[in-house]
């Protein structure tokens, strides 16, 4: 196999958790030369000659010969990736925003530079979703997919509704935690979500379409009133993502906060996991599970890419095609 040698972009949450995984896996050979910061000054878990602030120093590096980026400007990530792709460079991101936006972008320059470019932390972190959808031989084969793809919500209305934790008291613990977004308004109002749907849209149906196409709404609204409607009826409000293909061969799609009922697999996720329920010709239903957010089990995900780099594993994706404005059927909305 191919020896593996990573310039890492961000120490955060994921980048530290990476660096830890790593050293208790020494069998996948794969070292970490170099890692960029923002902030030369904030005091590290690592020792200091690993540590840079000039991003050259890791993109020019022939060494290098796999970039991991896992920091949270969407704009600075995707400068980065298009700079590692064009010099040679495998990449690994779990920047969702990035990916969201810049998606037709990076396939451009996955095919023109021959490089990878994997992204399976982004989404549902240790749930190897990105790997399962590319499974499916064809975009018909996949009915729907219905998944709760933000960890830091989901903790959030399962400790409100369970513990009796007040909104803010939740949001702390899942800033605490180190699963929500540096900017929590990110998870709270669904934008986080959004993102991941998006570009798991195009692994499922091979659509590419801009987050801002997709109708959705977060858990900024939601109150003790509909706590209460939930509770009367044996049932949970979650914030939840779901696609469906119509019969007229379109796809309907959106991340709103839902009731959910106790034969729902969704309503066995609770806290920071994420769940993904898919139906299929041929599988029939499947459920995914798995812990969504926090430093370990998104570095479990980006070691996953790493290992896969071994044998230059490349998303395959679908045959593409661009998406104009959400479809939307009357008979698609979960009513209670
Ligand atoms: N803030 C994100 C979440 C982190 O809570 O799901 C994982 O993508």
């Amino acid at each position: 196999h191919k020896q593996l040698t990573i310039g890492l972009f961000g120490f955060g949450v994921v980048g530290e958790g990476l660096y830890k995984v790593l050293q208790q896996t020494p069998s996948l050979k794969a070292s970490i030369k170099k890692v960029c910061i923002k902030d030369a000054h904030k005091k590290r878990n690592a020792p200091a000659s690993l540590f840079t602030t000039d991003k050259d120093v890791l993109l020019n590096d022939p060494e290098i010969n796999v970039i991991v980026e896992v920091i949270n400007e969407a704009d600075a990530a995707f400068e980065i990736v298009s700079t590692a792709l064009t010099n040679g460079k495998s990449v690994v991101s779990a920047s969702k925003k990035m990916i969201a936006e810049h998606l037709p972008a990076i396939l451009k320059l996955q095919q023109t530079t021959g490089q990878s470019f994997l992204c399976e932390a982004a989404a549902c972190a240790s749930i190897p979703v990105i790997r399962n959808l590319e499974e499916y031989y064809d975009n018909d084969l996949l009915h729907s997919i219905k998944a709760i793809v933000n960890g830091s919500t989901n903790f959030i209305l399962t400790k409100m509704f369970e513990d009796k934790l007040d909104f803010q008291q939740a949001l702390i613990l899942a800033q605490q935690l180190g699963f929500a977004e540096s900017d929590p308004t990110l998870d709270v109002e669904g934008h986080d979500a959004v993102s991941k749907w998006a570009f798991l849209l195009t692994h499922a149906y091979g659509i590419l379409i801009h987050p801002d196409a997709i109708v959705f709404n977060g858990i900024q609204n939601i109150d003790a009133t509909d706590a209460n409607a939930a509770k009367e009826k044996n049932l949970q409000i979650k914030l939840v993502a779901q696609a469906k293909k119509l019969k007229n061969g379109k796809v309907a799609a959106f991340v709103l906060p839902q009731f959910v009922s106790a034969d729902d697999h969704l309503s066995f996720v609770k806290n920071e996991y994420n769940g993904v329920v898919i139906e299929s010709g041929f599988a029939d239903k499947q459920f995914f599970y798995g812990k969504g957010a926090g430093s370990f089990p998104t570095a479990s995900a980006v070691l996953s890419d790493i290992s896969s780099l071994r044998y230059d594993y490349k998303y395959e994706y679908k045959k593409l095609y661009h998406h104009t404005p959400h479809e939307l059927s009357d008979d698609f909305y979960i009513r209670v």
